[in-house]
């Protein structure tokens, strides 16, 4: 077999066979295939697509390439749960532990934040104590234990897929949809979960910026997962301004607190029980979603996914008390308030530039080895659809100290926010359910 032959036959629209796609995948993860070719490869992809079949052989070879989790030893129906990436995004934070509470077992593997996304280990990191290293040993009895458990990635999970993203992100072949599907789904099938949900975001924040696409991608994600026998099932969700009010990981981990309290934002709240809800049907403890909802909200009501949490806390090494008490994490000691530049209301938030401006403040990574403040971020104060007066505070920066590269900062949380005159409601949160059996727009 030669590379290419196979690039010459998906460049005329061929159909590429399992053998040949995992020649390819070898061949490039062992150097023997090198840069130019897969190049090639990726470009013909872009511009040919793959269909379901080839996409599944792909991502299989790439699980294949590395490390695979096996979670066998944990009894029940493991559930996964990822999200495309999104700022202010803490429902790994409410739903472990909500999901846990409901007798599902969820052993997760999350990633570090850089660039404008956090990250889930980084959130959970700026609780004094916390660990998010375990042995595998000690991973699986958590969960075996108390019914969670979330760690840092360990081991070379899927680093076929690492060569290639890094090839992707320098010849212009990131946004093709079988292309991103299989990257995505290589790495959860490699964490060993039995059941996937997906949170896919659309929107100006997001890879996919309209909802077509983005249920596309939904889509071709979920015929991976069911063809190589993982139940999927992914959730479209609006990314056209932050999730809740807060960014930044002490603040984010606040606001998750303030959720499994029952007493959290709206759409935060909405998002987690939806993600939520689908994790319980597909881990067996509800017939139907409606079941599934009624379930998760009477866990957050009698404080059963609250204590849940706390038990999770202590495991890993944190102080418990922080369920009762967010006033133990670490807090920014100066607050410098962001005003609105004119009367009027809020049409949309940048949730990009506000991930960045809180990177920039230090809660996140300009470049991998960079060092985060776990204390400082942003937290807003309005949000789509909501009126404001000039001079009215629309954000919080929490900050070490004010000085002029803060009120850079702040200029550009401002300018972030686009301030209209007519009144707009805020466009629905949840856009559409994609499962093995089709696309339902909500
Ligand atoms: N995230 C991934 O993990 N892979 C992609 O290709 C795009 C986004």
């Amino acid at each position: 077999m030669r590379a290419v032959d196979i690039i010459h036959k998906k460049r005329n629209g061929g159909e590429l066979t399992n053998d040949e796609l995992s020649f390819l995948i070898k061949g490039y993860s062992q150097g023997e295939i090198p840069d130019y070719q897969m190049s090639a490869w990726a470009m013909a992809i872009y511009f040919r697509g793959m269909n379901a079949e080839e996409t599944a052989y792909l991502t299989m070879a790439m699980a294949e390439s590395g490390d695979q989790v096996d979670l066998s030893p944990i009894r029940g129906i493991k559930v996964d749960k990822h999200s495309t990436g999104g700022v202010g995004d803490k429902t790994s934070l409410v739903i472990g532990p909500l999901v846990a509470s409901c007798g599902v077992p969820v052993a997760k593997m999350s990633g570090r934040g850089l660039g404008h996304t956090g990250g889930t280990i980084d959130k959970m990191q700026s609780m004094p104590g916390f660990r998010t290293e375990l042995t595998r040993e000690d991973f699986i009895a958590q969960v075996n234990d108390i019914g969670v458990a979330i760690i840092g990635q360990s081991g070379d999970m899927a680093p076929a897929d690492k060569k290639l993203y890094a090839l992707r992100d320098v010849t212009a072949t990131v946004e093709s949809i079988p292309l991103i599907a299989s990257s995505v789904m290589s790495k959860k099938i490699a964490a060993g979960a039995d059941a996937i949900v997906l949170d896919v975001k659309t929107g100006s924040g997001a890879f996919m910026k309209t909802l077509d696409d983005s249920e596309k991608l939904a889509m071709a994600m979920v015929e991976i997962g069911t063809k190589v026998g993982r139940r999927t099932a992914a959730l479209i969700s609006d990314m056209d301004q932050p999730l809740g009010f807060a960014i930044g990981n002490a603040l984010e981990v606040r606001e998750a607190i303030e959720t499994l309290h029952g007493r959290g934002p709206a759409d935060l709240t909405e998002l987690c029980i939806a993600l939520a809800s689908h994790m319980v049907v597909l881990g067996g403890q509800a017939a139907n979603l409606e079941e599934a909802e009624n379930l998760l909200r009477e866990k957050l009501r009698s404080g059963e996914a609250l204590a849940k949490f706390k038990q999770f806390v202590a495991a890993q090494g944190g102080n418990p008390e922080v369920g009762d008490d967010p006033s133990l994490l670490p807090q920014a000691p100066v607050i410098v308030e962001v005003p609105a530049p004119k009367n009027g209301h809020v049409h949309a938030i940048q949730a990009e530039e506000l991930g960045l401006a809180a990177m920039l403040l230090g809660a996140g990574r300009e470049k991998t080895d960079s060092v985060i403040d776990y204390a400082v971020g942003i937290t807003l104060q309005r949000k789509v659809g909501e009126p404001v007066r000039e001079g009215e505070t629309i954000a919080l920066l929490h900050v070490r100290e004010d000085n002029a590269a803060v009120q850079a900062v702040s200029k550009r949380v401002q300018d972030a926010y686009s301030i209209g005159t007519d009144e707009l409601s805020p466009s629905p949160l949840l856009l559409s359910i994609v499962t093995e059996s089709g696309i339902k727009r909500i």
